[in-house]
């Protein structure tokens, strides 16, 4: 197979697909993982990459060296979407570099650490779902609660002011577009969210906080403050948008068949292993996470070229029956351990326990206190919004 990178070969379909925006994926992804596990696409920034669906290959793309982010930011790299990301970030770098950044910043957001933060993240859930009783029956879950959530314990951790979200929100919503005619205002955007987080930084320098950023910043031989600052706006954009989705998708997953909400509301204690296989199940994002590949590779039966982008299709790879049995099927107990919702590698993410508890916790608040609720809309009424990271629009719902 050849170099992609032409723009304009009109044979090579646009992501994501037209079919993306909805719940089921259809028959394109079984057909492309069974006949053309390694295809080109185009992308909405307009260029031409190859994507892999197969689990084995997501996998490959996700872990081995060959395939680099660093390479995402290079000169004349392929791009997904109309911002450009943050050269030497966590995602944006290969060890050793990415392993020194990581380094500096695991310990904020380990396993140990994130379980103290559970009680308050519990408590938190538990008044937002209260509240949402306060607007009455139907109401939508996604204002009332999947977004608070996961934005109020961001800014709390981060030491972010909550009073300053409707103008951070603004500008992650622009930094997700795929609009090619928004790039002006994506630029903006990103500049203006930049400005905010350098402005925070300093502060906290000076004035530290009992916070995230607070601590980094006090470390002597930590992150520089250029570095603080794009990691505060990576988290600040990765950490809440995601979740938010997540809750919405997992919600609607579960009530579009109520026989799952009814059982989760019947066996609480199943909230682990429902949230994994909900991980499994819902799509976040249709495009994938791209690489760029730093020499010829093998893949999928063809031959990716040095300089070649490709994106690893995670959500494709969830539900490939070669990884697991009856894939499109939601199996509250099924034994969790092999999803990739969360990557794998060295750029396994970062938040990983932090939106599991999130979503153990809106679950848990949700199930107990509302055993009889159901969609107010029927699912395939459910409108969903055309940005790069995706989920339903509102999710009305009854009780
Ligand atoms: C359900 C919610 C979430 C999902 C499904 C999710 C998914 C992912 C995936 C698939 C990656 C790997 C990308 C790759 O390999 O190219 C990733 C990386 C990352 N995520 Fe998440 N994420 C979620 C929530 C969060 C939260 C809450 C935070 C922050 C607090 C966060 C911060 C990050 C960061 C910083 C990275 C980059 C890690 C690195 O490159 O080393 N994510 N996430």
């Amino acid at each position: 197979m050849s170099c992609p990178y032409e723009h304009g070969a009109d044979d090579v379909p646009d992501i994501p697909f037209p079919d993306a925006f909805r719940f089921d994926p259809g028959p394109r992804w079984a057909h492309l993982r069974d006949e053309a596990p390694l295809t080109r696409v185009r992308t909405p920034a307009g260029d031409v990459v190859w994507l892999v669906t197969r689990y084995d290959d997501v996998r490959t793309v996700l872990t081995d060296p060959r395939f680099s982010r660093a390479g995402t930011v290079a000169p004349g790299a392929p791009r997904v979407a109309v911002s450009s990301p943050l050269p030497g970030t966590l995602p944006t770098t290969d060890p050793p570099e990415h392993t020194r950044l990581r380094r500096l910043v695991s310990a904020a957001f380990a396993y140990r650490r994130v379980e103290t933060y559970r009680p308050w993240i519990r408590e938190l859930a538990g008044q937002l779902a209260d509240g949402l009783a306060a607007d009455g029956s139907p109401a939508d879950l996604r204002a009332a609660l999947a977004l608070p959530l996961p934005i109020r314990v961001i800014c709390r951790l981060l030491g972010v002011p909550y009073e300053d979200r409707d103008r951070f929100r603004e500008w992650t919503e622009l930094a997700y577009s795929m609009v090619p005619a928004e790039a002006d205002r994506v630029h903006a955007a990103m500049a203006a969210l930049t400005d905010y987080l350098a402005g925070l930084v300093a502060a906290k320098r000076a004035d530290p906080g009992d916070d995230i950023l607070s601590e980094l910043a006090a470390d002597p031989a930590g992150l520089s403050p250029g570095e603080l600052t794009a990691f505060g706006l990576n988290l600040l954009v990765a950490g809440h948008e995601t979740s938010a989705n997540q809750i919405t998708g997992f919600v609607a997953a579960l009530l579009r068949d109520p026989a799952l909400w009814d059982r989760l509301v019947a066996e609480p204690a199943l909230v682990g292993t429902a949230v994994e296989e909900l991980l499994r199940h819902t799509r976040l994002s249709e495009t994938g996470q791209l690489r760029v590949a730093v020499k010829d590779v093998p893949l999928a039966g063809g031959t990716v070229r040095a300089g070649d982008g490709v994106m690893a299709a995670i959500a494709a790879a969830n539900r490939d029956p070669r990884a697991f049995d009856r894939p499109d099927e939601i199996v509250l107990d099924r034994e969790p351990g092999r999803h990739l919702a969360f990557g794998v590698g060295p750029h396994f993410c970062l938040g990983a326990h932090l939106a599991r508890v999130e979503l153990q916790e809106a679950l848990t608040a949700l199930t107990s206190r509302y055993p009889g609720l159901r969609l107010a809309v029927p699912a395939d009424d459910l409108r969903w919004r055309r940005v790069l990271v995706s989920g339903v629009d509102a999710l009305p719902v009854r009780w």
